[in-house]
């Protein structure tokens, strides 16, 4: 079976000049090359560009049913893309406006807990959908070509035929007499557009009020707790030993940047205990409190050596001494591990005295403070 093109703007695949033209050496003014019509260029600009067709599909024939049946699938398909990214604007903007107010909070369940998978599935419905809408669109609708084109230099020649050629493809595709997919487009343009200006409306419509990142759920008065709840009364360690412990808060234990290691030092240890400045009545008798958050990446700090008194990260192996305050004494990080003020509540129990003084964690944010 032949696959010549016999299309408006195709060279169908001949190897050599047609009887419009002359040679690849022929000269064309520009008034010669804007008098011609777009097919005319298409078709110069193609035998100009050595272009060998190998294979031609011509996609369904206009007003076929073929045709109609695949505009109402890519239609709808566009279609539905915009309305997934519009429901991501309705999820996003409407919570605390005329949805509850359902920003995740991880101290929370229900509808808070699915704001962030709403957003997720949404997002990646509608991109997913413009995906197979593309696909869709490119295979049912658009003439398939296979050709073996040279490349040339960028000469008005050039530049005036390959801008018919864009032209001509744009025809090809058939958008502008296709209004389903064109209506579709816009509107799924319109809902892709706002959902991707959307995040930035979360500059303005901040959710998360006062200093998140310099700040834990510690503070005056806040137990001290194990993973399971139980809270801790001096005695119950062995000297030497380390604990880690979190806010008696609701999921306090959830709160990353609370976790904290309790640690009763040996006598021996305490004779040696050097506070930072301003700090030396953040131990309690013999114990001290420090963050679990490793100062230079923010791995969980948790290898104690009590024969050193060091305390190692096991990411870059940073090693803090807790007896001075654990500041760091080898390895990548540059800034002690902050120390949490200790006292006894009421009832004997340990409790924080503050929040911590500094911010804990890695230092790349809070540079200033340090
Ligand atoms: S994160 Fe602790 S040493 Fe790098």
């Amino acid at each position: 079976m032949s696959t010549r093109d016999t299309r408006p703007g195709s060279t169908g695949g001949a190897d050599v000049p047609g009887p419009l033209y002359g040679g690849p050496d022929d000269d064309y003014t520009p008034e010669q090359l804007a008098a011609m019509s777009r097919e005319d260029l298409d078709r110069l600009g193609a035998h100009y560009d050595g272009v060998e067709i190998l294979h031609v599909d011509p996609g369904p024939a206009p007003g076929s049913t073929m045709e109609k049946r695949a505009v109402r699938q890519v239609g709808l398909v566009f279609a539905l893309a915009g309305v997934f990214a519009f429901l991501f604007v309705v999820v996003y903007v409407g919570s605390g406006w005329f949805l509850p107010d359902w920003h995740w909070q991880i101290t929370e369940n229900g509808w808070s807990a699915l704001f962030t998978p709403l957003l997720g599935l949404t997002m990646g419905l509608a991109m997913g959908l413009v995906g197979i809408g593309l696909v869709l669109f490119t295979k049912k609708l658009l003439p398939h070509e296979t050709a073996v084109q040279d490349k040339h230099d960028g000469s008005h020649f050039d530049r005036v035929t390959a801008g018919a050629t864009l032209v001509g493809g744009f025809h090809n595709s058939g958008l502008a007499r296709r209004k389903l997919i064109t209506r579709s487009l816009g509107f799924m343009a319109a809902g892709l557009g706002l959902m991707l200006i959307m995040p930035l409306g979360g500059l303005i419509k901040n959710p998360n009020k006062g200093n998140p990142l310099g700040t834990t759920e510690w503070a005056k008065g806040v137990r001290l707790v194990r993973n399971d709840g139980t809270p801790i009364r001096p005695g119950d360690q062995q000297p030497g030993s380390l604990e880690t412990v979190f806010p008696a808060v609701p999921g306090g234990n959830r709160q990353a940047d609370a976790a904290t290691m309790l640690i009763r030092l040996r006598p021996e240890q305490v004779e040696s205990l050097t506070p930072r400045q301003g700090q030396a009545d953040f131990a309690f008798g013999e114990y001290v409190a420090y963050s679990k958050i490793c100062t230079h990446a923010g791995c969980p700090v948790s290898l104690y050596e009590q024969e050193t008194s060091r305390i190692l990260c096991p990411c870059h192996q940073s090693q803090f001494d807790v007896t001075q305050g654990a500041k760091p004494v080898f390895g990548p990080a540059t800034r002690p591990l902050p120390q949490l003020p200790l006292e006894l509540d009421d009832e004997g129990y340990f409790v924080a005295s503050s929040d911590y003084i500094e911010a804990v964690g890695p230092t790349y944010w809070n540079r200033e403070r340090i």
